[in-house]
């Protein structure tokens, strides 16, 4: 036998391991200042690229003030206990009605976070006689759901819906054995790449399965459809989704989330989700604040529409300047280099202390060796000029990258250490 620390602090984890090298700088760096289109990275003003704050709403005064008084009115306890014991208020059933008329579903029920809340969505909805077919690039939250499940779960490579659908066949045997149902998850936008889920043609298979889908759309939501209804409502089949999830994480710049679907699902799922029914209600702060961020979805569309010139500006500027921008058809804007990960270290550095550029970057294992993805999340309050200036700096940054320039640089760091 041996000590359980001796092996998780030898076997640091594909991400710990780069700890001592990476950390404050590539993970766990801090940005400083109001949310905005420019914040503070190590004291210096940095255009910011990383912050999910799609349709700026984080720093709108008007959402300061309503973040505030909320505060003033109800402190941070206020209500104690789970909403099925002590924790029910007016407020957040006023919040659920005008969520679930929002995304045009009968009723909503309010999640504390994301990540929890659909884990236990999912953990509720199934037994080990049901079946799972999911997209292959599903967030983390639904691997994890599905960790839990007992019954057999079926994979299709990312938005192949030829593969999907044997997984179906694969899936409606299975159950038609069991006696248990089926369930396909998939995601509005996937937020590493940008594209849609096909909730177009997976919905048209519900002519040919018996299925439920559950639609994560944590990106899509306020960003994607006329009203902001998200990627169902953008592809025009938001009411063949059956249960619709979204965190406030993003376009509502705050925190806690949603699942909205048929009144009866909803109830079942009010009594039966664990994370809700033995946590603490979402507390009365947020709840107003993401009352008063919806009014801001509702009746500020151009809002959205500031948003989306920034995406046109930002992604189009790419194409023409003949970045890969990959297959993105949302906010998220990848772009794909190739280099080695020291390169990339030292792109990243380079775009950071000399270009004032903050973006997220992402290599090896997440996606193939050789690959370097920089993902931009343009926002409602960048403006044209954060797009020029972001622009020089990648023509100028690829130049460096193809000309050896991070090449030598990483070597030098190596050999330096
Ligand atoms: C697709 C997706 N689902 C779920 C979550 C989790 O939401 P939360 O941050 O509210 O826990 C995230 C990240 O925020 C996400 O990107």
């Amino acid at each position: 036998m041996r000590d359980l620390f001796d092996r998780i602090l030898e076997n640091k984890g594909p991400l710990g391991k780069w700890a001592s090298q990476a950390e404050g700088y590539f993970v766990f760096p801090k940005l400083e200042g109001p949310i905005s289109n420019r914040m503070k990275f190590k004291g210096k003003e940095v255009i910011t690229w990383s912050v999910n704050d799609y349709l700026g709403l984080a720093n709108l005064p008007e959402i300061r003030k309503a973040d505030a008084e909320a505060a003033a009115e109800y402190g941070s306890a206020y209500p104690m206990g789970a909403r099925m014991m002590s924790g029910q208020t007016d407020l957040h059933e006023q919040l659920e009605d005008e969520l679930a008329t929002f995304v045009g579903k009968e009723k909503s029920y309010l999640l504390n976070y994301g990540y929890q809340g659909i884990m236990s969505v999912i953990d509720a909805l199934l037994d080990r006689k049901d079946v799972v077919v999911y997209d292959s690039e599903c967030h983390a939250c639904i691997i994890d759901a599905l960790r839990m499940h007992l019954g057999k779960r079926y994979v299709f490579p990312h938005n192949d819906i030829e593969n999907c659908e044997k997984q179906l066949q694969r899936a409606t045997k299975l159950a038609e054995e069991t006696g248990g149902g089926i369930l396909l998850i998939t995601e509005g936008v996937f937020g590493m790449t940008g594209d849609q889920g096909k909730l177009k043609e997976i919905v048209a298979l519900k002519n040919k399965f018996d299925f439920r889908l559950l639609v994560d759309d944590a990106h899509g939501f306020g960003t994607m459809g006329t009203t902001g209804a998200g990627t169902g409502e953008e592809q025009g089949v938001q009411n063949q989704i059956d249960l619709y999830f979204s965190t406030f994480a993003k376009s509502m710049a705050s925190i806690g989330a949603f699942i909205a679907g048929d009144a009866d699902v909803i109830l079942f799922l009010r009594y039966n989700m664990r994370s809700q029914m033995f946590a603490k209600s979402l507390q009365m702060q947020l709840v107003k604040g993401a009352l008063k961020r919806l009014e801001m979805l509702r009746t500020r569309p151009d809002i959205k529409d500031k948003l989306w010139e920034n995406v046109n500006a930002l992604q189009n500027g790419l194409k023409e300047n003949g970045f890969d921008i990959g297959n993105t058809q949302s906010c998220v804007t990848p772009v794909y280099l190739e280099g080695s990960i020291p390169e990339a270290m030292a792109l990243v550095r380079d775009l950071r202390e000399n270009y004032g550029i903050f973006c997220s970057i992402v290599v090896y294992p997440v996606i193939p060796k050789g690959l370097i993805l920089l993902r931009l999340i343009p926002t409602a309050s960048h403006n044209l000029e954060d797009v020029r200036i972001t622009l020089d700096a990648f023509s100028s940054i690829r130049e460096k990258l193809n000309n050896g320039t991070y090449k030598r640089l990483s070597e030098g760091v190596a050999a330096s250490t």
